[in-house]
């Protein structure tokens, strides 16, 4: 196991900073260098969805709903995101132009695997976005598309995720294209963002590391965590929470933060620290005054931010800027380090967090 941990203390944190590698592969072959356009083979020839339902359980569900941003934004696809287990005992509408993307790491969820059978059931089609080849999703879909994220052994999910963002960037990007919806200049801004990722990425989780580790010292003994984004942050915010709580066992709990005042501001205290994702992005203003209702409530705040963004808080984490909605690629691995760092420090056991299986295979 040591040797499979290739010299890591945990196949978490192998897999964390695999991520470089994990999106260099996920974009060879896919991108097409002298016309700066998306080939992805798997989707050729289907018709661009007129609806697109997303199901998902987990942190592959939170992937699904930040990629409905960009199948909104870039595709003008009408997206629905849901919970497997919801989605499948509903008394759901389809029509036979809308198209079901089911995501799943393991391609063994029962939730999911239910989801997938319901649907074919209606004649709608499924596309599989996987990552275990030949998995029963992958297997009974009408089109896969493979992550190759490569093996996750930890049960907390990280590169899969990571690899997942990328996919459904690619596919945003395809039906773009198809549809002719997506600007030109913004395809080639976008994927020449994607080509750099692997790069920037391994020039900084190292740093991120650190900053992680220091911050976990400070928060190891809070009893709970709010985590607050806003737009495409927003899933962000809700798998900072789930990683946070699956490895460590702090409470958290992510919440679009416009909707903080609904209810979750009555926490607000000096013990209950908030993690925001607060972005150069067309949101920043919003989150900034969301922030400032934490503030004059003596509630402490650790922000992903970027540089030279006016804003004020105990913990300004600076991450680099990446263009459009990609900055989660950067803040992904913050939140996991995050938790990473401080389940490790609590001692926990990482990999194999209690109560959890990698997949759920039983309702
Ligand atoms: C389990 C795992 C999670 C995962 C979820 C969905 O709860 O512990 O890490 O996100 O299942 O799994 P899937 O394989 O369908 O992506």
């Amino acid at each position: 196991q040591a040797a499979q941990k290739g010299g890591y203390k945990h196949f978490m944190l192998k897999e964390i900073f695999e991520q470089p590698r994990v999106v260099a592969d996920c974009l060879a072959g896919r991108l097409d260098a002298t016309h700066q356009r998306v080939c992805l083979e798997e989707l050729a020839g289907m018709p661009v969805p007129k609806r697109l339902h997303v199901l998902a359980c987990g942190t592959s569900y939170h992937a699904g709903l930040w990629g409905m941003h960009l199948f909104e934004d870039w595709a003008r696809i009408p997206v629905s995101v849901e919970i497997a287990s919801e989605f499948r005992y509903r008394n759901v509408l389809l029509d036979e132009d809308d198209a079901v993307l089911i995501i799943s790491q393991s391609g063994e969820t029962a939730d999911s695997l239910a989801c997938l059978q319901l649907v074919k059931s209606m004649g709608v089609p499924v596309i599989g976005l996987c990552n275990v080849v030949g998995s029963s999703i992958a297997r009974e879909s009408d089109r896969v598309v493979y992550t190759q994220a490569g093996p996750e052994i930890s049960v907390a999910s990280t590169k899969a995720m990571c690899s997942q963002l990328t996919l459904l960037t690619l596919m945003a990007l395809h039906w773009g294209q198809e549809k002719g919806t997506l600007r030109e200049a913004d395809r080639i801004a976008c994927i020449e963002a994607l080509r750099q990722l692997p790069a920037l990425l391994d020039d900084h989780l190292p740093a991120m590391r650190e900053k992680a580790r220091e911050l976990s010292r400070l928060y190891a003994d809070a009893r709970s965590f709010l985590f607050l984004g806003r737009g495409h942050c927003c899933p962000l915010a809700l798998e900072g929470a789930l990683k946070l709580k699956e490895i460590s066992y702090i409470h958290a709990e992510g919440y679009a933060a416009g909707e903080m005042k609904h209810g979750p501001i009555a926490l607000i205290d000096p013990h209950f620290p908030t993690f925001a994702l607060a972005l150069d992005d067309a949101l920043f203003p919003k989150v900034k005054s969301n922030l400032q209702e934490v503030q004059a409530r003596n509630g402490e705040i650790i922000a992903l931010t970027n540089e030279g963004m006016d804003l004020q808080v105990e913990h300004p984490w600076i991450i680099p800027r990446v263009w459009g909605p990609l900055g989660a690629f950067m803040a992904l691995p913050a939140l996991q380090l995050f938790a990473y760092e401080t389940a490790d420090y609590l001692g926990k056991d990482v990999d194999q967090p209690r109560n959890l299986a990698k997949s759920v295979t039983v309702e």
